[in-house]
């Protein structure tokens, strides 16, 4: 990890530890982030999220101050691998599930999706991701990164399915 940010501070802590929720309630920080910082999703999501958010998330993101000069690491492409509070609600908001899906995701294929592998071997020509502070490859990450988008077809599917129901509810119609 290279620095952290509100969302990795968001755990439950004992009352004698630091938290962001005593950080707050103390009024020591000057924008309070909202109370409920729980991430969306189920529980591959939510570590899928959070891992590409706390190693990924600082570079791929469209946020980083505008460059002074060259920079050694500077991704071009609108891949937004990061976590903001206020996009929150669903996995479907996150920037994460808008900037990778058919670029660098295949949903249900790791094997086929470039982030996968970025993260999971050791490639001739392109730097394995993340390009610094790591040397080798994080066998833990490969596992999380796998079972989530193995698993992404299907709640994709699912998300959508209860959408429609959810519209066909909200109508007062049915479709049984
Ligand atoms: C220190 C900055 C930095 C970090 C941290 C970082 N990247 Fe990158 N990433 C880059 C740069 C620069 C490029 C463009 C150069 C290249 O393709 O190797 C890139 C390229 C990529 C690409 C190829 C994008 C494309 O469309 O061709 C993917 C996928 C990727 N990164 C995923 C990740 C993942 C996943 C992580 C976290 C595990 C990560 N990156 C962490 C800087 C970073």
């Amino acid at each position: 990890m290279l620095g952290f940010s509100a969302i990795q501070l968001a755990h439950p802590a004992d009352a004698d530890e630091m938290s962001l929720e005593r950080l707050a309630r103390e009024g020591r920080l000057t924008r309070p982030p909202p109370a409920d910082l729980a991430l969306p999703g189920d529980d591959v999501t939510r570590r899928a999220l959070g891992y590409l958010h706390a190693s990924c998330g600082h570079c791929h993101n469209p946020r980083r101050p505008p460059p002074t000069g060259l920079r050694c690491y500077d991704p071009q492409k609108p891949l937004d691998l990061s976590l903001s509070v206020d996009r929150f609600g669903s996995p479907q908001d996150t920037p994460v599930y808008r900037t990778t899906f058919g670029r660098v995701v295949a949903p249900g294929r790791p094997d086929d999706s470039p982030l996968f592998r970025r993260v999971s071997r050791d490639a001739l020509f392109r730097a394995r991701m993340p390009p610094l502070a790591t040397e080798a490859i994080d066998p833990a990450a490969v596992t999380v990164l796998r079972d989530w988008i193995a698993g992404l077809a299907a709640r994709l599917a699912r998300a959508v399915e209860e959408s429609l129901h959810f519209g066909v509810r909200a109508r007062g119609c049915s479709i049984d």
